[in-house]
């Protein structure tokens, strides 16, 4: 599977210690790339081109909160952005909602704990049933 990954200014260190645990060879950097301030928008744009594009398989963003950027990303069309707290969130965004972009605050959550998070959605698997007809009716919305 291929893992991008962006941060804008607020999540850089979490990325940067994120790519320090998995490896460069395992998540490829979309940015930002220093602390310099940048805007959450266009680093989920950045992203949202990266899936579509086929580049990557899953997106990990992140931004202080996690909010803003998981707003931003789940503006576009087919992507399912979760922002993720727990282990159990972390796993039923896969099971439940299928998420192609897992979402951090880099203010608000310790590595360590982002770490368990991250490996819990790796070791899920998507339900599928009455879970599609939910993602389907998502694509309809205006
Ligand atoms: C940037 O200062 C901050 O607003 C951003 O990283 C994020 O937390 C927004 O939701």
């Amino acid at each position: 599977m291929k893992i991008a990954i962006a941060a804008d200014h607020g999540g850089f260190e979490l990325k940067e210690a994120l790519k320090k645990h998995y490896g460069d060879a395992k998540l490829t950097d979309l940015g930002t790339f220093n602390r310099e301030s940048v805007d959450y928008p266009d680093i989920a744009q950045i992203m949202v081109q990266t899936l579509r594009r086929h580049e990557a398989d899953l997106g990990i963003l992140i931004c202080g909160t996690g909010i803003g950027i998981s707003i931003a990303a789940n503006r576009c069309k087919g992507i399912r952005a979760a922002l993720i707290y727990s282990e159990e969130t972390a796993r039923l965004a896969k099971e439940h909602n299928n998420a192609n972009i897992i979402v951090f605050g880099g203010r608000t959550m310790k590595p360590e704990d982002v770490i368990q998070y991250i490996d819990a959605f790796l070791a899920a698997s998507y339900e599928g049933g009455r879970h599609q007809k939910r993602l389907d009716k998502l694509e309809l919305m205006e």
